[in-house]
Formats: C-alpha cells, sequence, structure tokens
C-alpha cells in the first residue's frame, strides 16, 4: 500500500498582475467566487481529501489571507450576542484547527517551482499535494479526493489533467503519454508551455499534484526555466523514471480563476449550482441572452 497523503501545499506567493487593479492590495487567492474566496474552496477540497496539513506559501500582501484562516473576534463576539448562527457557522465551521495550518514565505515570486521548494522542510520525506487556488473544480467528489484514491492504488505521482485545444497548449504544462486508458494516462514526459506543433499530446496538467518528495532534489539544483521561473513542471519531468507518474481526467469541470473569462464562467456556474440563487441567476442570463 502506498503511502497515505497527509500534507497539502498552497503556493499563494504570486503576484496576480492578469487581475490588477483588483490585486493591487488584495491576494488574487482572496477574490470571491459568489461568496467564497478562491483559497477557502481549495482549502475544503483538500479537507475532503482527509488532508491534515496545510501549508501556505505566501509571500508580500497576503496578511488577508491569514486572517481569513484566523479566529474574528469582533465578528464571532457580535454574531454570537445577535444569535446568528448560521453566519457564524459562515465563518468558522470550515477552519482547520489550530496547528494544522502554517505559514512560510517565499520571499521572492521565482515561479511555481520555488514556492513548492519553500515548503520542503515542511513536507519531509513523504508523499504531498499541491494545489492551485486559481484552478477551481466544480465536481461530484472533490478533485483532490479522486486523486488521492487513485493514489492509494497505484502509488507513484498523480497529477490531474484535462484535454485542452491544441492551439492553448502553449500556456500550460503537456504530458507526453505512453499508454492512456481514456482515464488514466502513464506519463512519460513533461513539456512546459509547448508550441502547439511541438506538443507531445493536448493533455494538459492543472494545478492539482500529488508529487513524490524527490521532487525537492531537482528543485534544489534552482534551475530556472520557461518564462526565467523555477518551474514545477521541470523538477517532475526530472523524476519520471523513479517510479509511476499518471494524469488522471478527473469527474468534474475546471475553471481557470487566473484568467478573467474563466473567472466569469466559475461564477456563473457555481451560482446556477446553488438553489438560493441558480433560479435568479437563471433569469439574468436569459435577459442578457435575450439582448
Ligand atoms: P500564476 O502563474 O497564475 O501567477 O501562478 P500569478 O503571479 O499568481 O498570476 P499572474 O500570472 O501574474 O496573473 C499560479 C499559482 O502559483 C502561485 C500563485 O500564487 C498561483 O496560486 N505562485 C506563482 C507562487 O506561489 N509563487 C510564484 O513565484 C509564482
Amino acid at each position: 500500500m502506498s503511502q497515505t497523503v497527509r500534507k497539502a501545499i498552497f503556493p499563494v506567493g504570486g503576484l496576480g498582475t492578469r487581475f490588477l487593479p483588483a490585486t493591487k492590495a488584495m491576494p488574487k487567492e482572496m477574490l470571491p467566487v459568489v461568496d467564497k474566496p478562491l483559497i477557502q474552496y481549495a482549502v475544503e477540497e483538500a479537507q475532503a481529501a482527509g488532508i491534515e496539513d496545510f501549508i501556505f506559501v505566501t509571500g508580500r500582501g497576503k496578511h488577508a489571507i491569514e486572517d481569513h484562516f484566523d479566529v474574528s473576534f469582533e465578528l464571532d463576539t457580535m454574531l454570537r450576542e445577535r444569535k446568528k448562527m448560521d453566519q457564524l457557522s459562515a465563518i468558522s465551521s470550515w477552519m482547520p484547527s489550530p496547528g494544522q495550518i502554517s505559514y512560510t514565505r517565499q520571499m521572492e515570486p521565482l515561479g511555481l517551482g520555488h514556492a513548492v521548494w519553500c515548503a520542503r522542510h515542511l513536507i519531509g520525506n513523504e508523499p504531498f499535494a499541491v494545489l492551485l487556488a486559481d484552478d477551481l473544480v466544480l465536481s461530484e467528489t472533490a478533485c483532490l479526493k479522486q486523486m488521492v484514491d487513485v493514489h492509494a492504488e497505484i502509488g507513484g505521482s498523480v497529477v490531474a489533467v484535462v484535454d485542452v485545444p491544441r492551439e492553448h497548449t502553449n500556456r500550460y504544462g503537456i504530458l507526453d503519454v505512453e499508454s492512456d486508458d481514456g482515464r488514466l494516462a502513464s506519463v512519460r514526459g513533461l513539456v512546459e508551455k509547448p508550441a502547439p506543433a511541438d506538443a507531445p499530446s493536448t493533455l494538459s496538467i492543472i494545478g492539482r499534484y500529488i508529487l513524490q518528495p524527490e521532487v525537492f532534489e531537482f528543485l534544489d539544483k534552482q534551475e530556472k526555466g520557461a518564462g526565467g521561473e523555477i518551474q514545477l513542471t521541470d523538477a517532475m519531468a526530472a523524476t519520471l523514471g523513479n517510479g509511476s507518474f499518471h494524469g488522471l481526467r478527473f469527474e468534474g469541470k475546471r475553471f481557470d480563476c487566473g484568467d478573467k473569462a474563466g473567472f466569469l464562467e466559475a461564477t456563473i456556474a457555481f451560482a446556477l449550482s446553488r438553489d438560493d440563487l441558480a433560479p435568479a441567476v437563471r433569469e439574468i442570463i436569459k435577459s442578457y441572452a435575450d439582448e
């Protein structure tokens, strides 16, 4: 049996330049989809997958994230006094217990691989998950839970993947596939943002990973890759051959919330998935479609 995945890294040190000016004084990961910040969706997904240790790799200007995962004394007291129990639950029921969250600072946003490397001492020598909050997944079963189940069965590294149009391969990390049963693809290579003509497939990695600690050995070298950044994809590629590596086509729909159109689509889809909002939102959409 493979070792249980108990720890997850949440890299939140990026600058979020595609969302300026919204992200000038607020972390991108705190942007709300309907009424919940992106980072809370990611933490709840990790909780649903059985994660016990939540490691945030933060940077300058990210205090709002720490405050969000802390008790708000004034709000708590006021809601308790006014007996607003639903709202009290909305601000606290999902919080990990004291001691389950750790924070480390990336200091310089040198790339996703560098952000993950900054958490190496908190991970130690065991498999771990990485969740990027700006990839949001709407699914019956939490996306990371689907991956943890696959990992429990076959071990190794597991990344969540989606098929993308060939003209978009230059935006993502792309798999070079050895075999593929339509759900699980066995990986023999990985390329970061290949030009459409050079892409070995159209299977793109989304921001959900289960990785082995060996990945830190490559990240220790601090080598820069595409865009002059220390890329997680390059480090994962270096570990290929040391155990199995699979891409999972998960059940559910992924929204790229780092992109404005993807963020707007997520807002619509999540609103439509809620009984309290769906009828009103459907009416609104209809009124625009009729224009
Ligand atoms: P992105 O590639 O979306 O970069 O990072 P970004 O800086 O957040 O946003 P843009 O492109 O400037 O608009 C994907 C994830 O990796 C984290 C980000 O916080 C985000 O969750 N990240 C990226 C880091 O933690 N550190 C980095 O150096 C880079």
